[in-house]
């Protein structure tokens, strides 16, 4: 299978899977427990229907959106999700470039392989989002936000969701972990993947670098989930939270956030987004998707600050159900990753071409010239 041969999601996850060492495809792949809520997030978008209009004159079509006062020409974003130089050499760089080429905003982990700052300094006019770990040092969040601001980061996204590690049985049992080093025992369950080892072997070599300053990992290496549960803060509360809004200054946004009362309590404190989120499936098993709270979000506080959710989105479709009920914009997370891993910023660019032209498509078909012509009239719940 080539690049060439993908056509859609399914495909650019086969090619991955192609490419991968099986403990980062499935660390990538995978979700917590039994992973209802991981298919739930697709599935969910399934049980809505669009109904299109007729003869509204769709020539021209303009997928722009507005979000927290960043202008992005297409409704959707690369969510921040970690480690991306293990999926592919080009990691954050690729993903940083595919959003500068397609107008949109991006993110950067607190456990991305590349500095914020190096990507801030190349693509300067991008919307560039730091998503932010909550530690139990605060000494490190003090530093970690103070070089966000620094590199010139205008948006703040915190990361409410993770604050104790998802039990991830997969990678329980490939002993997928961070800092990721390639032991004797390591290569021999990579050498069935030479050409990705290869590659591995000759670039630079792996680190994690809004943290390596600050966090020494003693030469062990760590799962995400101990992780998680080891170094981010449980205790993490509203008041943190006030506070650290009040701290950053600029725009701030709460990624994770699922009920009403949580969304109000955002716009209360100052956030000027959230984003719904189970965190693609790898924490709360039996959560509930963003898609299926976002009506109810919306009507409630979609006044007061931008919502946006992520989730199993994979077609245009998904993009224009979420856009209807009144998401600003949706994140995409496995849907460039599994490209990236297949091919680097060529994989997503294609997968981010077929969508645009998934959008366009669909946008034409339900008769709608801009994302302003949708709303909840555009469809209804089984
Ligand atoms: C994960 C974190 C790192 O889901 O975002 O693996």
């Amino acid at each position: 299978m080539r690049l060439g041969d993908c056509h859609n999601f399914h495909d650019f996850r086969a090619l991955a899977r192609q490419r991968l060492p099986g403990p980062i495809f499935n660390y990538i792949d995978g979700g917590a427990d039994d992973e209802v809520t991981l298919r739930q997030n697709t599935q969910s978008f399934n049980r809505v229907d669009l109904v299109p209009n007729i003869l509204r004159g769709v020539a021209d079509v303009d997928l722009g959106v507005t979000v927290m006062g960043e202008r992005l020409a297409v409704p959707f974003y690369l969510s921040p999700t970690a480690l991306q130089r293990l999926f592919h050499p080009e990691g954050e760089r690729a993903t940083a470039a595919a959003a500068a080429r397609l107008g949109t905003m991006f993110g950067v982990s607190s456990l991305g392989t590349v500095a914020m700052g190096d990507l801030a300094r190349k693509h300067p006019g991008v919307p560039q989002v730091y998503q932010f770990y909550f530690h139990k040092d605060r000494g490190l969040n003090r530093a970690m936000l103070q070089s966000a601001k620094e590199c010139g980061i205008k948006t703040m996204m915190l990361t409410v969701d993770s604050i104790t590690g998802g039990n991830r049985e997969r990678d329980l049992r490939t002993g997928f972990a961070i800092p990721f080093r390639l032991t004797l025992g390591g290569m021999a369950q990579f050498a069935i993947k030479p050409a990705w080892a290869l590659r591995y072997l000759m670039n630079e070599k792996f680190s994690l670098p809004q943290l390596d300053a600050h966090v020494d990992m003693k030469g062990s290496t760590i799962s995400i989930g101990r992780y998680f549960t080891e170094m981010l803060d449980p205790a993490m509360d509203w008041d943190d939270v006030a506070a650290m809004v009040a701290d950053w200054g600029g725009t701030f946004c709460l990624k994770g956030v699922m009920s009403v009362e949580d969304a109000r309590r955002a716009a209360d404190i100052g956030c000027k987004g959230i984003v719904l989120s189970n965190h693609g499936g790898r924490q709360l098993d039996g959560s509930r998707t963003a898609f299926d709270q976002l009506d109810e979000v919306v009507q409630a506080v979609g006044d007061r600050l931008d919502v946006m959710i992520d989730g199993g989105i994979q077609r245009g479709t998904h993009v224009l159900k979420a856009l209807s009920l009144g998401a600003k914009a949706v994140g995409l997370g496995r849907a460039y990753l599994f490209p990236l891993a297949a091919a680097g910023q060529a994989g997503i660019d294609r997968a981010m071409d077929l969508m645009i032209a998934e959008l366009t498509r669909d946008m034409r078909l339900m008769g709608a010239a801009s994302v302003a012509d949708l709303g909840r009239s555009s469809l209804r719940f089984r």
